[in-house]
C-alpha cells in the first residue's frame, strides 16, 4: 500500500480503537482499559503520520503535484483542533474514572490513596457520637476511608499550588490553593477522629511513597493550561461541588449533633473549593484562549451522566445517612444537579471563545 494511503488509513483506525475501547469500557464498567486502548491508538496514529510524511517526501522526490500550501495548512489546523478536542476528552475521562470527595492525586486515572497505620497523630479532636453498637465497626471503616480521600486532597492541593506557580498564576489563586489544603488537613483529622470515636482504634495515614511521583504538567504551556483547566473543572468544580451538596444534605439528615456540626463545616469548605476550581479553569482559559476552550469542549463530552462511587453495600439504601454516609439515591440526585450547574457555567465561559 502507498505510504500516504497508510497515513490516511491509520487516522480512522486510531479513532476506531478509542471508540471501541470507550464502548467496551462503558459496557463492562472497566475504565482502566483506556490504559491499553489510548496508547495503542497513539501508536497507530504515529505510525500513520510517519508513513504519510514518507509519502509526501516520495511525491516531492518524484516531482508530483502536492496541491496548494493553503490546503495543507487547513488540514493541519483541523488535525490540531481535533487533537485538542481529544486531549480534553481524554483528560476528563481519566479524571472521572473514580469519585473521591473532591480533588485527588491520580495515576492513569486511578486515584492514589495513603496507607493507614496505627497511631494517633491524625485523630484529634476527641468526638463523642451517639451511634448504635451494631453499626459502629462498619461506619468506622467508612469514615477512615473518607479520611484517606481527605488526606489525599491535601496532596492534590499542594500539587495544584506547584502547577499554578509553574504557570505564573496570580497570588489569589495560589493563596486559595494553600488555604484549601489547610481545610483538607482539618477534614482528614475530623474523619480519622470520628473513626476512632466509633471503634476505639487510633489509626492515621502512614508514609506514602507513591505521592512523591505523582504527575507533573506538560512543559508545553498550552497543553499544561488545557490539562489544568480540565482537571480543575472535573476534580475541582464538579467533584468538590458534588461533595459540598451531598454533605450539606447529610448534615440535615444526620441524627447526631457532633457529626452534623462536622458535616456543616466540611460542606462549607467543599463549596468554596468548588468555586476555586471554577476560578482556576477560568484563569487557564483566559491565559490559553481557543485551544483551552477546545479542550474544555472535549471535556464536557466526557463527563459521565452518572457518578461512580465505591461505598459499601450496606449504605446504598440510605440507612447510613443518619450517620453521615450517603445512599445511592442522594448521591445520584446531587451529582445530576451539580453536573447540570457545572456544564451550564462552562458553556457560558467558553461561549465567547472561537473554536
Ligand atoms: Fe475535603
Ligand atoms: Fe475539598
Amino acid at each position: 500500500m502507498r505510504p500516504w494511503l497508510v497515513g490516511w488509513a491509520a487516522f480512522p483506525t486510531a479513532v476506531g480503537i478509542i471508540v471501541a475501547t470507550f464502548a467496551v469500557a462503558k459496557v463492562t464498567d472497566f475504565w482502566l482499559l483506556f490504559v491499553v486502548g489510548f496508547p495503542s491508538a497513539l501508536v497507530v496514529a504515529t505510525f500513520g503520520a510517519v508513513r504519510g510524511i514518507g509519502g509526501l517526501m516520495e511525491a516531492r522526490r518524484l516531482g508530483l503535484a502536492l496541491g496548494p500550501l493553503a490546503w495543507i495548512a487547513t488540514i493541519l489546523a483541523t488535525l490540531c483542533n481535533s487533537a485538542l478536542l481529544a486531549f480534553g476528552f481524554f483528560v476528563a475521562l481519566m479524571t472521572t474514572l473514580g469519585f473521591g470527595r473532591g480533588r485527588q492525586i491520580r495515576r492513569a486515572g486511578r486515584i492514589l490513596l495513603p496507607p493507614v497505620k496505627d497511631g494517633a497523630s491524625w485523630t484529634s479532636p476527641a468526638l463523642d457520637p451517639h451511634v448504635d453498637e451494631a453499626v459502629r465497626a462498619d461506619l468506622a471503616a467508612q469514615w477512615r476511608e473518607n479520611g484517606r480521600t481527605e488526606h489525599a486532597s491535601v496532596a492534590a492541593f499542594a500539587r495544584l499550588t506547584l502547577d499554578l506557580m509553574s504557570l505564573g498564576a496570580p497570588p489569589r489563586l495560589v493563596a486559595a490553593a494553600q488555604r484549601d489544603a489547610l481545610d483538607e488537613i482539618r477534614h482528614a483529622e475530623l474523619c480519622f477522629a470520628l473513626a476512632r470515636a466509633l471503634d476505639g482504634r487510633a489509626a492515621s495515614p502512614a508514609p506514602w511513597d507513591e505521592v512523591a511521583s505523582a504527575r507533573t504538567l506538560s512543559r508545553i504551556r498550552t497543553l499544561a493550561l488545557a490539562r489544568l483547566a480540565v482537571e480543575s473543572l472535573v476534580d475541582g468544580a464538579l467533584h468538590e461541588g458534588v461533595s459540598a451538596r451531598i454533605i450539606a444534605q447529610l448534615a440535615r439528615r444526620c441524627e447526631d449533633e457532633a457529626i452534623a456540626r462536622m458535616l456543616r463545616e466540611i460542606a462549607a469548605d467543599e463549596g468554596r473549593h468548588s468555586a476555586h476550581g471554577f476560578e482556576v479553569t477560568a484563569w487557564c482559559l483566559a491565559q490559553g484562549g481557543a485551544p483551552v476552550a477546545q479542550a474544555l469542549r472535549g471535556a464536557l463530552r466526557a463527563i459521565p451522566d452518572v457518578m461512580h462511587s465505591s461505598l459499601p453495600a450496606a449504605s446504598h439504601d440510605g440507612a447510613w445517612e443518619r450517620h453521615g454516609i450517603p445512599g445511592r439515591a442522594l448521591e445520584s440526585d446531587e451529582y445530576a444537579k451539580a453536573r447540570t450547574h457545572v456544564v451550564r457555567r462552562v458553556e457560558q465561559l467558553i461561549a465567547g471563545v472561537a473554536a
